[in-house]
């Protein structure tokens, strides 16, 4: 069994595309769908009912474009309205869940941080899957809600002075508590990676929501015979909701060379949800 149909992959701006960049890594032959909902960013520091409905439109969106799976490549998303992919008519794949498999794997004095959005830490989505897994584990939170706004400006220097700044102010606490693993549980702050890690020392694991997910995608499709049985490289079309004049530059900043393939607007509005 094989399909070739792309898959899909959202999130409310460009911060999804770190997952999209690891997806490429381990599937180089899949098409893929990505639409960041730049008009709308950011999510994370919206109300439950509104992150559900522009959850709902961006499946809706996607479904149009024939995608054989959707991955809510954003924390937010993945942390409120996950049940929003469980009535999909493809499967549906959310970021928080192997993120926190991973860290729980790999701490060794239980001592977790978790960095994301408002709406994330108000969800406690990541504490409650790392306390099913270890439930003797102590876990802290801390949202960094200018860190979007931030990698969407492109302030994503290592040097940055503001970026660090912001970076040394929202960790402080968190150093303090010893913590060894660190999600970075928003998917815009992988892009800061370097900062994040000058600040918390080599002795923190850093995990990238983005390459668990993408791992376990792979893992998905191989095991239910949805794999492109074309084996040149897919191909990859972008999808936004406004500034798509400034998305390519910004894009390849994040992706780490220059993006290939289409970018086009979408008037998001138009998409209903079908659940
Ligand atoms: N990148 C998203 C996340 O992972 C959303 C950030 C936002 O829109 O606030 O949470």
């Amino acid at each position: 069994m094989s399909d070739s149909r792309p898959i899909g992959v959202f999130d409310s701006g460009l911060g999804g595309l770190t997952v999209m960049r690891e997806l490429i890594k381990v599937m180089p032959n899949e098409n893929i769908v990505y639409f960041g909902d730049t008009g709308r960013v950011p999510y994370g520091a919206r109300g439950r009912d509104t992150i559900i409905k522009y959850a709902k439109q961006d499946e809706s969106f996607l479904l149009s474009k024939d995608v054989k799976m959707i991955i809510a490549a954003c924390g937010t998303v993945s942390s409120v309205a996950p049940h929003t992919g469980a009535l999909l008519p493809v499967p549906f794949m959310e970021v928080v869940t192997h993120a926190a498999k991973k860290a729980a794997e790999v701490t060794k004095n239980r001592k977790i941080g978790v960095i994301a959005t408002p709406a994330t830490v108000k969800s406690n989505a990541y504490k409650m899957r790392i306390m099913e897994i270890l439930p003797d584990a102590e876990v802290f939170q801390k949202d960094c809600p200018l860190f979007v706004p931030l990698v969407e400006s492109g302030w994503i220097d290592r040097n940055d002075p503001i970026t660090v700044n912001t970076a040394q102010r929202y960790l402080k606490g968190l150093k303090e508590q010893s913590i060894d693993v660190l999600i970075m549980g928003c998917t815009h702050y992988p892009v800061i990676t370097d900062i994040i890690r000058d600040i918390m020392g080599e002795g923190v694991t850093l995990v990238n929501v983005g390459e668990c997910t993408a791992k376990a995608a792979k893992a998905y499709i191989e095991a239910h015979g949805l794999a492109n049985p074309n084996e040149n490289i897919g191909t990859h079309h972008y999808f936004v909701s406004d500034r798509m004049e400034s998305f390519s530059d910004t894009a390849s900043i994040l992706m780490g060379s220059s993006i290939t393939g289409s970018v086009e607007l979408v008037d998001i509005d138009h998409f209903k949800a079908i659940i």
